[in-house]
């Protein structure tokens, strides 16, 4: 007898068997720089935001923000009042639940379009490839714009980060021409992330205005606005794109919370642009300031970044570095390592004994009513190994001992990381970037910097003369070196 059984490709969709997750599927989720579950971060140097906080203005419309009732499940009116800001049809406008939603929505729709294989910058924003490895679909990591034509031999979907997260670095005339040739060759599906594009500090975009409108473009405000945990960002369609429904269509009702909404009305006015326009001069200022802060720790700076964050690569923690008594006493913290205050106060000991007026004990104990001081522990950054805190007596109240020279530096990057961050401060380490011994790191306040300086005073020790490499800082690496770029 004849068998009957249709071919996979004969079933109907719902009688297909469904495909198999594929073994490669990432099921961590991508590192971010910002809020985590780890000690508390006074001084985020991680998270992109702008430094000042969110305009007013803004704040209060968020904060107005009617949470009683539903909002619009069209969106008409934001959307309309984007478009008017963009100069484009209001079906070109896609709300969305964050830039980081838009990407998850937008990989969706490449796949039911077919496409399976996604081209994405490296280093570059970890979610573009994790929502393309969620899906089962191959992902091209490219250092450059090259890398990517080469990759575009076939229709792919292809995402360029316009300042790109994590270098600041932007395209060119050229580059765009390359790209849109490729593109127009191979008829992928292009994506510019311009995420940054209101934090550029440096030039203009060289996105050319007839490309603008090939391409879909992701604008997420809440960076520049400081308010990233509002998440409502959206996409703009190019002018003609047989996507767009489909994408509108893969959202969840109500996508855009009540304040996300507001938060997208209040950026497309003329005072907020101004205020942000404004800060611009301000960032640059202090960012500039931040890098010769810092360089002359030993950071050093993947020069050309544009935007309110760049990459550094972090000093050299093994160098036999001379102290600049200088730089130092600029800081008045003196020559000595100092003793980073204890996470928790320390078991209570026995009361010592009397001891003659002049010797130095050797016990963590009774410090005359004060918090006593303790070595910080596991960290690596602390005042360890041999840096135990004793009393002085001299007849007057006993005061804490520092530990002086038997502080214990770290000497590798995580270590160095986990110390700062003992001490309030976070970097983003950018080994998920694929570049171990670098951070990303963003502008911050005078104030922030100043900590920042302390921290590293009290974690590295007196500080060092600036030294710079024999090589200049790049990133590129050896062929066989390649990491994947979540
Ligand atoms: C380049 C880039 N795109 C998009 C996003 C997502 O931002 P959000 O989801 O907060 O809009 C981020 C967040 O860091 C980013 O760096």
């Amino acid at each position: 007898m004849k068998d009957m059984k249709p071919k996979p490709s004969q079933m109907p969709m719902q009688m297909q068997t469904p495909t198999p997750i594929p073994t490669n599927t990432r099921t961590a989720l991508p590192v971010h720089g910002g809020t985590d579950a780890g000690p508390p971060v006074t001084c985020d140097f991680s998270t992109n935001a702008h430094p000042l906080g969110p305009p007013p203005i803004v704040l209060d419309a968020v904060l107005a923000a009617d949470r009683q009732r539903y909002p619009d499940p069209a969106y008409t009116a934001l959307r309309q009042h984007l478009a008017d800001w963009h100069g484009v049809e209001r079906q070109r406008v896609v709300p969305t639940a964050g830039g980081a939603e838009a990407i998850r929505r937008i990989t969706l729709a490449a796949m039911l379009a077919g496409i399976r294989r996604v081209c994405v910058p490296q280093p570059g924003f970890g979610d573009y490839a994790a929502a393309a490895q969620a899906l089962g679909l191959t992902v091209v990591p490219c250092e450059d714009v090259a890398a990517m034509a080469a990759a575009m031999d076939l229709p792919c979907l292809v995402w360029i980060c316009d300042p790109c997260n994590p270098t600041g670095h932007t395209l060119d005339a050229p580059q765009w021409q390359a790209l849109e040739q490729a593109r127009q060759r191979s008829g992928s599906r292009v994506v510019v992330d311009q995420a940054y594009e209101p934090l550029r500090l440096h030039g203009a975009s060289a996105l050319p205005p007839s490309l603008a409108d090939q391409v879909w473009r992701l604008i997420c405000p809440n960076k520049a606005l400081g308010l990233t945990g509002v998440r409502a960002a959206y996409l703009l369609a190019p002018a003609h794109d047989d996507w767009r429904d489909r994408i509108a269509a893969l959202a969840a009702s109500w996508v855009l919370s009540a304040e996300g909404e507001a938060l997208l009305m209040a950026w497309a006015q003329t005072e907020v642009q101004e205020e942000l326009a404004d800060s611009h001069a301000l960032l640059s200022e202090w960012g500039q300031e931040q890098q010769r802060r810092l360089a002359s720790w030993g950071f050093q700076v993947l020069p050309g970044s544009v935007t309110n964050f760049w990459m550094a690569q972090l000093p050299d923690l093994g160098a036999d570095n001379e102290l600049d008594p200088e730089l130092d006493l600029d800081l008045d913290l003196g020559a000595t390592r100092r003793a980073v205050a204890p996470l928790q106060p320390l078991p209570p000991v026995p009361p010592m004994p009397a001891r003659p007026a002049t010797t130095t004990s050797h016990s963590p104990g009774d410090v005359g009513g004060a918090e006593p001081l303790a070595p910080v522990g596991p960290l690596g950054g602390g005042p360890v190994g041999g840096g135990s805190v004793g009393v002085e007596s001299d007849g007057g109240p006993q005061r804490p001992v520092l530990p002086g020279l038997h502080h214990t530096p770290p000497t590798t990057p995580a270590a160095l990381l986990a110390a700062l961050r003992h001490h309030g401060i976070k970097l983003r380490d950018a080994t998920s970037f694929g570049h171990p011994g670098w951070v990303r790191m963003s502008v911050q306040t005078p104030a922030s910097q100043m900590a920042l300086l302390t921290a590293l005073h009290q974690v590295l020790g007196p500080h060092p003369v600036a030294r710079s490499r024999a090589v200049s800082p790049s990133l590129k690496r050896p062929a066989d070196s390649h990491k994947d770029p979540t």
